[in-house]
């Protein structure tokens, strides 16, 4: 199978394409390189393009006809949402406006499967229990609605066109497949910690009192392993060996199904590292719900496919790569 991995030098897209090389599979990568590397694509042909550009369209489709895709599987967007905050229409160019593109070039080039990243930003405050992909949607932010509107994008061209695509809502992705492809970017709780940790500083907690076991908020930490094998079970959803028939368009939660707390992240440090770490607890943060955790039953039944690692592994694992980075 010849799949076109957009975002595939970026943090989880260079677990995918190392991933699916290793299982035999022909990839190219589409990137601008905006936030990606290019020596985390390995072996993979390598196209720097900008997805949002007006001239994506006609060249990515160009691609996808000269390489014979089979499937796409669609990661490329910008991922911040303090810079969604403050450049709300840039964030739906780029993001909203680069699936249009890649749903057209696809459509064009008469490739039928796409695998989309998605978020679970789109559920926004979610409620106590597991988030199921029935749990209303509200994300909070302009990165959330690109993301949310991806997914309506997607949907709509399955049945427009007779696509096979699969949204995959991810939960808080972290830790590292190979050393060498850890997440460069400390945007969430894991980087965030051994950053705090590296420089001597307390790592911080934003709230003691939230309505939760210990107090601190409590998330869905998904080894990006894990979510790396979940695109390959996803692609032999949607692009079968007998290429599959008729449109199909699903959201699927890819989490653990088991949360932990920020304390607990912090405890997992201390044990990784061998000595006590101790936190500063500040005040609640605006805006953060107390608990976000998947239900991953849909995608069990969906691909055969479960979380095998847990939280230590995740930890371990960033622990390690960053000592390896030095
Ligand atoms: N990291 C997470 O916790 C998380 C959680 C939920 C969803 N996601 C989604 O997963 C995907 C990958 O995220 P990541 O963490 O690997 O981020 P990343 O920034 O490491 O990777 C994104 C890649 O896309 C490329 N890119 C961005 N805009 C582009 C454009 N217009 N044209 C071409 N290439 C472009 C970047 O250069 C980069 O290589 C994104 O769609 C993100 O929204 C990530």
């Amino acid at each position: 199978m010849t799949v076109v991995v957009t975002g595939g030098a970026g943090y989880i897209g260079a677990h995918v394409v190392r991933l699916l090389a290793a299982r035999g599979e022909r990839v190219v990568v589409v990137d601008d390189l905006s936030s990606g590397r290019a020596e985390r694509v390995g072996d993979a042909r390598l196209e720097v393009m900008d997805l949002a550009a007006d001239v994506a369209v006609d060249r990515l489709a160009a691609l996808l006809v000269e390489v014979g895709a089979h499937a796409v599987v669609h990661l490329a967007a910008r991922k911040r949402v303090d810079e969604s905050l403050t450049r709300p229409t840039w964030y739906y160019r780029q993001n909203v406006g680069g699936t249009a593109n890649v749903l057209e070039a696809m459509h064009q080039a008469e490739v039928p499967a796409l695998v989309f990243s998605s978020s679970a930003a789109v559920y926004g405050a979610a409620g106590a229990g597991l988030v199921t992909e029935d749990s209303p949607t509200s994300p909070m932010n302009p990165y959330g609605e690109t993301k949310l509107a991806g997914e309506w994008l997607v949907r709509d061209a399955a049945r427009a066109w007779g696509m096979r695509c699969l949204s995959l809502r991810y939960f808080n992705v972290a830790g590292a497949g190979w050393d060498d492809l850890h997440d460069p970017a400390a945007l969430n709780l894991v980087p965030l910690v051994l950053g705090r940790i590296r420089a001597g500083l307390p790592p911080l907690v934003f709230g003691a009192d939230h309505p939760t076991t210990d107090g601190t908020c409590i998330r869905d930490y998904v080894h990006v392993l894990d979510l790396a094998e979940a695109h390959v079970a996803a692609l032999d959803h949607v692009a079968p060996p007998d290429g599959g028939s008729g449109d199909h368009a699903e959201v699927l939660n890819v989490g653990t199904g088991v949360g932990s707390s920020v304390l607990e992240v912090i405890g997992a440090f201390a044990s990784a590292i061998g000595s006590p770490v101790v936190p500063e607890v500040l005040g609640r943060r605006a805006g953060d719900p107390p608990q976000v955790v998947a239900s991953v039953d849909r995608a069990a039944d969906v691909l055969g496919w479960r979380a095998a690692r847990d939280l230590a592994d995740i930890v371990q694992s960033t622990v390690a790569a960053e000592l390896a980075a030095r």
